[in-house]
């Protein structure tokens, strides 16, 4: 039904709103014919503007709404075709990545400032995906081992970050991950969280858990896919208990640095030194495609050596206790953690116990361009955590 134009003042107010519309439309073919650079809206922020614009029409209409506000301005134009490409470009490129913590949340931190798209695919919602949707990620619900949820996440993807929590899901998962990814067929890049022991094992070794076990049966899976996959596999984290809570608690006891290591070498790799690889790959991952990448921190230390960078970072003297393993371990069993990480972390300690976490990687300088942190600056920067 046709609607009739009201009557007196009304009228006369439709009418000015009518050619007030027509006007902005001239204003916008006018403002696509323009010199680039002489567009009004560049004092607003061209990377702020590509940022939301989220159709080349929003993106012009935020454009006349500055050169109106701001009285003086002339028709500009941005190449709005540019920008639209760039747009395109950005969702191109968008990352998944799997929970709302850990490394995966390191790597977001490293795409963000790069202006990288990033999605997560959380368990739940809670504070932490309130954080991250605040801080501009997508946040949807899912779980890597629920195959329905892993390909609605996917839509749209192009890149994959494939990590998770310590788990006897692991291999499920990442057989889960490479199957949809390779119904989707449109991953560019998937980067798997590996762990550099599986450089030391082969198909019938023993000595190593199961979690280690999991994740190199999850390199042959994901190898087999036909995927484009990078393996990064780091060594033990400087972030994990072994150094940080467990040695805050011996440092701030007695002054100690309390650990089953026996004389063995190790050089662990703090997490923001594993994400700069990570997102480095992400962000541009086709020089990347088949790599492996080995990480470690940049020196091998016994645990006295340890205790001596521990010493000069904190500002006191420290000194290494070596714990018999069973007494070590009885410690760990009454933690209450789940078995399969329980076996876990006991294994990771023989394994130091035996040497075989003395091992140094170029593999974070070689990706990144910058050397990893060191255990002296890892600890300076955390001295109020270690002494209490
Ligand atoms: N720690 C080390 O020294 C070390 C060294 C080398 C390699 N690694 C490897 O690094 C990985 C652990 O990385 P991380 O420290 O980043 O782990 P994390 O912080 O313990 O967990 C990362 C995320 O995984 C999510 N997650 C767990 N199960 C999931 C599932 N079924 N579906 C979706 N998300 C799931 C968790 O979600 P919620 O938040 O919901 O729990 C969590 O946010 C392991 O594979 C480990 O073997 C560790």
């Amino acid at each position: 039904m046709l609607r009739r134009l009201p009557e007196g003042r009304g009228r006369w107010l439709a009418r000015a709103r009518l050619i007030a519309s027509v006007l902005v439309l001239l204003l916008a073919s006018a403002a696509r014919a323009v010199d680039p650079a002489t567009f009004a809206c560049e004092d607003k922020g061209i990377d702020a503007l590509r940022k939301f614009a989220d159709t080349r029409i929003a993106y012009l209409k935020r454009c006349w709404r500055a050169q109106i506000g701001g009285a003086t301005v002339g028709v500009g134009v941005v190449d709005a075709d540019a920008v639209e490409g760039e747009r395109l470009m950005a969702a191109s490129n968008l990352v998944l990545i799997p929970g709302a913590g850990g490394v995966g949340r390191a790597v977001f931190e490293q795409l963000r400032a790069q202006d990288v798209p990033v999605r997560f695919m959380v368990r739940r919602q809670d504070e932490r995906t309130a954080e991250l949707k605040e801080l501009g990620a997508e946040v949807v619900v899912g779980d890597l081992t629920r195959p329905e949820t892993v390909a609605a996440a996917l839509q749209g993807a192009a890149r994959m970050f494939f990590a998770m929590a310590v788990s006897p899901d692991h291999l499920l998962a990442a057989t889960v991950v490479a199957s949809v990814a390779k119904d989707y067929g449109k991953l560019e890049a998937l980067v798997d969280l590996s762990q550099m022991t599986v450089s030391q094992m082969t198909a019938t070794s023993t000595e190593e858990s199961h979690q280690q076990r999991l994740h190199w049966l999850a390199e042959q899976v994901l190898n087999w896919s036909g995927l484009p996959v990078v393996h990064v596999r780091p060594t033990v984290f400087l972030d994990t208990p072994l150094f940080t809570t467990m040695l805050a608690r011996s440092i701030q006891e007695n002054g100690t640095i309390a650990l089953p290591f026996g004389t063995g070498r190790t050089s662990p790799v703090a997490v923001e030194d594993v994400a700069r690889v990570v997102a480095t790959v992400l962000r541009d991952p086709a020089p990347h495609i088949g790599h492996v990448y080995e990480l470690t921190g940049p020196h091998s230390v016994d645990m006295t050596e340890l205790a001596a960078a521990f010493s000069r970072a904190l500002d006191r003297p420290l000194s290494y206790v070596d714990v018999p393993l069973d007494r070590w371990r009885a410690g760990l069993s009454r933690m209450g953690l789940p078995p399969h990480t329980e076996q876990h972390v006991a294994t990771m300690a023989q394994l130091h116990r035996a040497n075989r976490y003395d091992r140094t990687a170029d593999g974070v300088e070689r990706v990144t361009g910058s050397p990893p942190r060191s255990i002296e600056a890892f600890v300076a920067a955390r001295r109020n955590f270690y002494l209490g």
